[in-house]
């Protein structure tokens, strides 16, 4: 997006008509303010999807779509961003305009923040092995790290005082300022990292960006990186990525870790397409950078409950860049607190098969929902049901989202409504007749939410819903009709069976008294009323 001028976006919307555009791909009728149609991205027959020509987007109130032209046509036609603006701009008969080459001057001035950085790193690097940085050596040591290690990753050690401020004294003061290396203060300039153990920030091409620092004192926050400038952006810079580029491209998948101790570890124990995102916050950017690749994707993240909300985060991120092909997994750390632990006390063979037995995104989606939704009650299992059908919507490959949606409404029946052994009734009910089964098929295949609202009557009844039904054309009132008078009747039979056992206990000499049976007899009453009623509603 940052390439093109939002200028020339905008001058397409107003070029074009958004009716005009969405007309040629969804006959559209004006209703008021608006026009309809039928939406394209999901399957309906009475048109939900409107377009609104002032504003200039779409707006589906079935499914939810709503964008632009360019969304519209990068999603109807699944097609890049790129590839949607030139279409659009051969419509409006415009040019596409040139991506901007950057200006010899600018080459100029990044060539010197990279200077800058190269020789921070040098400077850093230098420090970690003189007796000043004796400490922070140790450290990294004790962290398991070897010299070859510590030279790979060019870590280093920034000093108390301000190294940078002082031996840089003589370069432009703007450039300095520009690397986030040093800022200004009351005093004038200081450095931004003091008293740290150093990891530079690679770009793609191995040159340093900027830096992540570790406090060596137990001080908070545990890491400190650069802030974004004008060389590094936290949001689509990945640690680890220049090293792991490669093994990514062989090894046909990438790993990511939630730190960058974990990935420097990982890649070198042999997992080395393992990168980190900066900070615990993973972007679509970072992705989109992955997937160039390939579209395999195994998230690492730590056994505890911010693992658990960072995976869920993750999958939600990942999700619009599924493919048919893709292979996205979730590996949960276990017997240690990260991957670091976990390759120091089981090795390599440990973490190997954590990797190994990950799990896939679309079991992972559904153990997430039974985990943190009450799926044994109605409410909970609704709100499941809707988290999962708009994470699902995420999929941008409409058959892929359409093979998720199937997978999951199997498993909300079977795993959900079907009957299971331990959930008996406390009185036992007469068994279903063949008939009564069938319609309950149809209403189950066909009302969802009536079958939700009465799932757990409809599992109580220990029958199995699959196979066909006959069409009985009915609409949702019928079939909650249907249910609720069944669910009563049944009631009612258990409640016949219990009077005839009771009675037949009293003439025994069993303990029941009248009002035993009375009871009885008055709920057998109140349920042949509200059967009657419910004959005679509309
Ligand atoms: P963790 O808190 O899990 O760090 O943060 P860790 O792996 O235990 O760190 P070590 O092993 O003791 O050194 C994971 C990642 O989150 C980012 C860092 O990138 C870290 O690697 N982080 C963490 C920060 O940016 N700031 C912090 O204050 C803490
Ligand atoms: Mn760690």
């Amino acid at each position: 997006m940052a390439k093109y001028d939002n200028n020339f976006v905008d001058e397409l919307r107003t070029r074009l008509s958004i009716v005009d555009v969405v007309g040629r791909h969804v006959p559209l009728t004006k209703k008021g303010q608006n026009y309809w149609g039928c939406c394209p991205f999901h399957n309906e027959k009475t048109p939900s999807f409107s377009v609104n020509e002032e504003k200039g987007f779409y707006h589906c109130f079935g499914c939810g779509a709503h964008g632009d032209i360019v969304s519209f046509i990068m999603n109807i036609e699944h097609v890049e961003f790129k590839t949607a603006l030139q279409e659009l701009a051969d419509m409006a008969g415009l040019k596409m305009p040139t991506v901007k080459e950057k200006s010899p001057e600018r080459v100029r001035l990044e060539d010197s923040y990279f200077d800058i950085c190269e020789r921070a790193t040098k400077e850093y690097q230098k420090l970690l092995f003189e007796p000043v940085g004796a400490d922070a050596l140790a450290y990294i040591r004790g962290r398991g790290f070897t010299d070859d290690m510590i030279k790979k990753y060019r870590l280093g050690y920034a000093p108390k005082n301000n190294l940078i401020t002082n031996k840089f004294g003589n370069l432009k003061q703007s450039n300095l300022l520009a690397t986030g290396l040093v800022r200004h203060g009351d005093y004038g300039l200081f450095d931004f990292f003091r008293h740290k153990l150093m990891f530079p920030i690679f770009d793609p091409k191995g040159k340093v960006i900027a830096f992540s620092g570790r406090s060596l004192d137990g001080s908070e926050p545990k890491y400190i990186n650069t802030t974004d400038t004008e060389l590094f952006h936290k949001r689509h810079t990945i640690f680890g990525f220049n090293f792991a580029r490669e093994e990514i491209y062989k090894n046909n998948r990438s790993i990511i870790v939630e730190g960058q101790i974990d990935a420097i570890q990982m890649q070198c124990h042999g997992f080395g397409e393992t990168v980190a995102p900066l900070g615990t916050a993973l972007t679509e950017d970072h992705i989109a950078i992955l997937c160039k690749s390939n579209r395999n994707i195994i998230f690492c993240f730590d056994g505890d409950s911010a693992g658990q909300k960072a995976a869920s985060r993750a999958a939600s991120i990942v999700l619009p860049f599924v493919k048919d092909n893709s292979n996205v997994r979730f590996a949960f750390v276990t017997g240690g607190k990260d991957p670091d632990e976990v390759l120091k006390t089981g090795g390599v063979s440990a973490m190997k098969k954590i990797i190994d037995d990950a799990t896939p995104l679309i079991d992972f989606l559904w153990n997430w929902v039974n985990q943190n939704y009450l799926v044994k009650t109605p409410g909970g299992r609704v709100q499941a049901e809707k988290f999962l059908d708009t994470e699902i919507k995420k999929i941008t490959d409409k058959k892929l989202q359409f093979e998720y949606e199937q997978e999951y409404k199997k498993r909300e029946f079977q795993e959900w409504r079907s009957w299971k052994k331990d959930d008996k009734p406390a009185i036992k009910l007469p068994d279903t007749d063949l008939v009564t089964k069938n319609t309950l098929i149809y209403i189950v295949n066909n009302f969802e939410n009536i079958a939700t609202q009465y799932a757990d009557f409809l599992a109580s009844l220990n029958i199995s819903f699959d196979g066909n039904a006959p069409d009985l054309s009915w609409n949702e009132k019928q079939a909650e009709k249907f249910i609720v008078s069944l669910k009563l009747q049944r009631y009612r039979m258990a409640l016949e069976q219990e009077l005839k056992t009771k009675t037949q206990a009293m003439i025994n000499g069993e303990n029941i008294t009248n009002e035993d049976l009375a009871d009885i007899k008055k709920k057998i009453t109140d349920i042949n009323q509200k059967l009657e009623k419910l004959l005679y509603m509309e």
